[in-house]
């Protein structure tokens, strides 16, 4: 069976999404032939495109970005709907990973990927949300399946599954099995703060838009009580 894996981050570095594929891969390489894509750079190449179309399997490994799919991974998705796809036997399958604490926020990118199947005659085989995706690199070297990893082992081990036996599951919405107040003052002492400050952004200004919601909200309260 050929298939085709694509990491849909448009990260430059080291990302979540491709963490994500190096635990499927060794999962369904068996007998199988397996190719990733990846498409943080420039576009794929015609010969990419072909290759992908011609796939008994497609997996769409992706990171959630506006409640949505990323830039990069929409482009693709068009240009593989422009060649039309030769067969319709051709399952496709999806984890996305999310920063907020809750898997569930992963819904809405699930559908895409599901309305872009049907819109291609495609098989629709399963989706997997995971959220506090940027716990996931910190958590590598613990074993799939085994402490903060159990949720994630149990959904990619599933997912594999139904990867094998070209069958369908029900979509999975997780997070790692880790209090969520705990990670969240984590994540923005070890994630976010040192990234915005990496990115010359500091720490007031991400509050700055907050406070202008909140401020706006408490005028249009006031406008309202003073109309009644
Ligand atoms: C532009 C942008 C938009 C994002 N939008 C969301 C969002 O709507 N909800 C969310 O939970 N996380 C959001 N994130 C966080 C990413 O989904 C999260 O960092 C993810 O783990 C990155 O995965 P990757 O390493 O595979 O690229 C966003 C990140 C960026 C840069």
């Amino acid at each position: 069976m050929k298939i085709s894996i694509i990491n849909g981050s448009p990260k430059l570095g080291k990302s979540t999404s491709e963490l994500i594929v190096e635990y499927l891969t060794p999962l369904i390489s068996k007998n199988n032939s397996i190719e990733v894509f990846n498409t943080n750079t420039t576009a794929l190449n015609e010969g990419q495109l072909s290759g992908i179309i011609c796939s008994d399997t497609i997996i769409f490994a992706f990171p959630l970005y506006v409640d949505s799919i990323p830039s990069n991974l929409l482009r693709l998705l068009i240009g593989l709907e422009k060649r039309q796809f030769p067969s319709q036997n051709i399952m496709v399958y999806c984890v996305v990973n999310n920063g907020f604490f809750e898997g569930k926020q992963n819904h809405i990118a699930v559908k895409q990927i599901k309305s872009w199947c049907a819109i291609n005659h495609l098989i629709w085989g399963q989706g997997i949300g995971i959220g506090a995706g940027e716990m996931l690199p910190f958590l590598k070297d613990i074993p799939l399946g085994h402490g903060p990893n159990k949720n994630i082992g149990n959904a990619i081990k599933q997912l594999s599954f139904n990867i094998l036996t070209r069958q369908g599951g029900e979509d999975l919405f997780i997070s790692p099995n880790w209090p969520r107040f705990l990670w969240k003052v984590q994540s923005s002492l070890f994630v976010w703060y040192p990234r915005a400050k990496s990115n010359g952004l500091k720490k007031s200004r991400l509050f700055e838009q907050v406070q202008k919601n909140y401020l706006d909200n408490i005028k249009q309260l006031e406008q309202k009580g003073k109309k009644q």
